[in-house]
């Protein structure tokens, strides 16, 4: 595997791989890698002739008050894995190689922001969006793969993609969990040992919220107070929000019907735990 920092040099390796006819497999992550990226790289492994993977902790997806300087980093044990995994390249660039000067242009993203994650976190899919469109024109990946954990990234790239012509197909991947139903997240290791136990509850909130839909709810409305009871009363953690919206486009529901996401985010004492569920219903 080839570890590469700047952006010149990838440039020019996948521009020599693509003249061969090669197709790229692409995986953005930044970085403390875990199954849920590894099986992204595993499915990109299956799918492509090249598989490239990126390390970068983009600072422009990150508020003032939120966790840029404490994001967990562990660039050997990352570059290991993505060994074990067969990744062709390993792009890690400085956040200087990626910003070297205040930016004069960026992605501003107009749609499927203004709920979910996008309205408590403003500005942060204008960050992803900025970051992933400089990647795309780093790597020109045939495909692209996302995992569902961050449904509403999905629905924006797919926005991005579209509206921006990139000849990009993206490949959307299931949530991975630990085995007590946590969706993995490089986050997790900063909860508390008590609030790792509880964690649990926003797997099993949603799958309880699951259940009432088959037993024939249909109101979102009670679907998310009941959700929103579950957390308080099972955990110390603090609803940032419960949404159900379609699904991907992002808009509110009267009746549960047709493809839907129910998606929460919960602040813990030191970092914030997002999941959803997509379900399809009659
Ligand atoms: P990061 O949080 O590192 O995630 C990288 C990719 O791994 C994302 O597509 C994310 O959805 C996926 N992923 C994370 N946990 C997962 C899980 N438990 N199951 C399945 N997939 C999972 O998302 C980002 O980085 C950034 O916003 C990025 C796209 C790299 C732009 O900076």
């Amino acid at each position: 595997m080839n570890v590469i920092t700047t952006i010149n040099e990838m440039q020019a390796e996948l521009l020599k791989q693509k003249s061969q006819g090669k197709s790229v497999g692409f995986v953005p992550t930044m970085g403390f890698l875990h199954e849920g990226h590894l099986t992204l790289l595993r499915q990109a492994r299956k799918e492509n002739d090249i598989v490239v993977l990126s390390i970068f902790v983009n600072p422009l997806q990150f508020g003032p008050k939120e966790d840029f300087s404490t994001y967990p980093r562990d660039f050997e044990r990352d570059r290991a894995l993505a060994e074990c995994e067969k990744a062709d390249y390993l792009f890690f660039p400085s956040v200087e190689e990626m910003y070297p000067t205040e930016p004069s242009v960026s992605v501003v993203v107009k749609d499927r922001t203004d709920v979910l994650c996008g309205k408590s976190r403003p500005g942060h899919f204008d960050g992803v969006a900025t970051v992933i469109t400089k990647l795309f024109n780093i790597m020109m990946p045939s495909r692209a793969y996302f995992g569902k954990k961050d449904a509403q990234q999905v629905a924006v790239i797919e926005g991005l993609i579209s509206d921006f012509n990139f000849p990009v197909e993206l490949i959307p991947v299931d949530i991975v969990r630990e085995e007590d139903g946590l969706a993995k997240s490089s986050r997790n290791v900063n909860l508390l040992p008590h609030e790792r136990e509880q964690a649990v509850i926003l797997y099993k909130s949603l799958q309880a919220a699951k259940e009432e839909i088959i037993m024939g709810e249909r109101n979102p409305a009670r679907l998310i107070s009941f959700i929103k009871e579950m957390i308080t009363n099972q955990s110390d953690g603090e609803v940032d929000y419960v949404d159900i919206y379609s699904y991907p486009n992002l808009k509110p529901l009267e009746k549960i019907k047709g493809r839907i996401i129910i998606a929460l985010a919960v602040k813990f004492s030191k970092v914030r735990l997002i999941d959803n569920l997509i379900l399809d219903i009659d």
